[in-house]
């Protein structure tokens, strides 16, 4: 994971820089580090700890380079210390090196190193490439950017990076293998970055570099772009960013994770934008239609994900196979990889991601692919790699998610993968007319049912303050609600560090009633859809076992009422979308019992948002 910025241009490279971190840090945050440049001179600074933490070890208002490079570090090699973090020289102190990836090999290369006198003085690969850059460019008395082309040819892993030599004022040189890095165009200027949100304000001109490709940038020119593999000269697009500022920033929440969670209402509708056609009875997802005999044809779709993406397609195998009968398999990416799963041509694998940078997932979707397998994205990151990489997708529109724990990517992604079921239904004749027209229409009211959910913040922020001081929770629920009960386990254990569990709520018995007692709360999705009387049955027992019950019940409910210690209500909906109003209390749950416990909700300890080691 980690973030990178680096700067080449006119204005004063280190605010551009730490602003850029502290956009990025959602990317990891456990140490920080900044080296500007000047007159063949380096100024180095890095600590243990946050952007913050790093703005602390001087004046930087003071400096004056205007080219620098930056990182935000999520440890994968050698702990988070001030030695680990990046930038890291090489031996001569000629070259400075940020890097966002993992260099799988770099104890063969570092041995190599060792026996030729190179010594290190942290624990990271990263220190090993840029010693092999010097390495490279001593032995073959080359520039930069083929001694660049040349290391990264006898490296395995992924990489993105920026390196800046003292002997070249003016240049930067970047590439990419693996993890994701654009370059910002503006005036006289080029910005590098993880992503674009920090050069948003300065240019909406942008490169994604490809896989295997390097970029040569030197100031006053066009931007030169090679082929790590060949040296061949590579063509670009440049990209016109839709992203603003204001996307990126809080709007006035007191944190990115409850502006996203009241985004919602748009961000759905965002994703149904021009593709939820209720006046023409029909759906339009492009994606699927370009490929539609292979969808049609499918013995199987196979949905590949991490995390609470993949619970979003546990969401989706209950709708999809509803709605349109065709068999679904939902695999965790990072076991599919790694288990010589059987794929055919005739399997439909539909991959899932927020960032589209999952490495686990990229390796599932390249699986899949030399299997023969059709490939169908859903990411939420425009021009991210699993987006270049699948063949067809659709994008959620959800819009920026900065905060680590995943909220509006959820729902969005139950939304496109709706769309999807809906098309196929409707192309396979599965459904009804009236079925289908009917789940079109209260599709489209769902944003406003969800607006109508999040009035109830303020009560849960109370129901929050009774538990608050719980070890551990158990979330229930059945059918289309029960990923969604995972998901409320994974949410709250994610930014509260309470332990929790999701488990369908007929399990309870099998197993974790054990845990039962006057200490242990149990969140039970007890809405009036599925098997709703089986779910009162399940809520008898916790009650009889004198455990605490918070219910997510359907607005009018009396039975539940009577017997749960707290009740939230959610707009009545037609099951198969009901995942859409009840995640949302469960969102809200553990974003007020993390902020009472005082939690860092938006950067909880050991996440990153993008994990891009496998
Ligand atoms: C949880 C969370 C993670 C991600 C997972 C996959 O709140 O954010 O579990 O869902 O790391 O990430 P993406 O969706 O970017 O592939």
């Amino acid at each position: 994971m980690c973030g990178i910025v680096g700067y080449l241009g006119t204005q004063q490279a280190a605010s551009i820089i730490l602003k850029g971190l502290q956009r990025l840090e959602y990317r990891g945050y456990d140490s920080a580090g900044l080296v500007l440049y000047d007159n063949a001179h380096f100024q180095m600074f890095k600590t243990q700890g946050k952007v913050h933490d790093l703005r602390q070890l001087t004046n930087f208002d003071a400096t004056t380079q205007t080219i620098g490079l930056g990182h935000t570090r999520w440890a994968t090699h050698g702990v988070p210390s001030d030695a680990n973090a990046h930038p890291h020289y090489s031996n001569s102190g000629e070259l400075a090196l940020i890097h966002n990836g993992i260099i799988e090999n770099y104890e063969s290369i570092k041995k190599v190193l060792l026996a030729k006198g190179y010594h290190f003085i942290s624990d990271t690969d990263t220190e090993v490439l840029v010693n092999l850059i010097e390495d490279v460019q001593k032995t073959q008395q080359c520039k930069l950017g083929k001694a660049v082309q040349i290391a990264l040819t006898q490296v395995v892993g992924a990489f993105a990076i920026a390196v800046i030599d003292k002997k070249r004022q003016d240049e930067l040189v970047a590439a990419k293998l693996g993890s994701p890095l654009a370059i910002g165009i503006g005036d006289n200027e080029f910005f590098v970055a993880s992503d674009a949100s920090p050069f948003i304000e300065y240019t909406n001109q942008a490169i994604y570099l490809e896989d295997h490709q390097m970029a040569i940038l030197i100031k006053g020119e066009a931007p030169r772009l090679r082929w790590i593999k060949d040296d061949a000269v590579s063509e670009y697009d440049i990209h016109e960013l839709e992203l603003s500022l204001e996307q990126i920033e809080k709007g006035g929440y007191e944190h990115f994770m409850l502006k996203e969670i009241f985004e919602q209402p748009n961000a759905i509708t965002n994703a149904f934008r021009g593709r939820l056609l209720p006046a023409l009875e029909m759906i339009k997802m492009e994606g699927v239609q370009n490929n539609l005999s292979q969808f049609l044809e499918a013995k199987r779709i196979i949905i590949v994900a991490c995390g609470t993406s993949w619970h979003a397609g546990l969401v989706a195998e209950y709708i999809i196979e509803e709605l349109t009968r065709i068999p679904v398999e939902v695999e965790y990416a990072s076991e599919f990889k790694y288990r010589n799963p059987i794929i055919t041509p005739k399997d439909v694998v539909i991959a899932i991601s927020q960032s589209g940078e999952t490495a686990d997932t990229l390796a599932a979707i390249k699986l899949a692919k030399e299997q023969g397998a059709l490939v169908y994205g859903v990411c939420n990151v425009v021009g991210s790699s699993i987006a270049r990489e699948t063949h067809a997708g659709a994008y959620t529109h959800a819009g920026p998610e900065i905060g680590v724990a995943s909220t509006k990517a959820f729902t969005t992604q139950i939304t496109i993968l709706t769309l999807v079921a809906l098309h196929l239904a409707k192309e396979k004749g599965s459904l009804t007319k009236t079925e289908f027209n009917e789940l079109v229409h209260e599709l489209e009211r769902i944003p406003e049912k969800v607006v109508e959910v999040l009035q109830v913040s303020d009560a849960i922020k109370e129901i929050a303050q009774s538990y608050a001081h719980a070890t551990n929770c158990l979330f229930l629920g059945r059918g289309v609600n029960f990923p969604v009960a995972l998901e409320g386990a994974l949410k709250l254990k994610e930014i509260s560090y309470i332990h929790a569990e999701g488990y369908p709520a007929a399990e309870m018995k099998h197993g974790p009633i054990a845990l039962i007692d006057e200490n242990m709360p149990v969140i039970v999705i007890a809405i009036n859809k599925g098997h709703y009387e089986k779910t009162v049955s399940n809520i008898q027992e916790i009650k009889s076992r004198k455990g605490k019950i918070i219910a997510i019940v359907t607005k009018g409910d009396v039975v539940v009422k009577e017997m749960a210690d707290h009740v939230i209500e959610v707009p009545e909906t037609l099951e198969w979308l009901t995942p859409l109003l009840t995640t949302i209390p469960l969102q809200l749950l553990s974003y007020h019992m993390a902020v009472l416990l005082g939690k860092n909700v938006d950067q909880p300890r050991n996440l990153a948002k993008s994990v891009t080691v496998e």
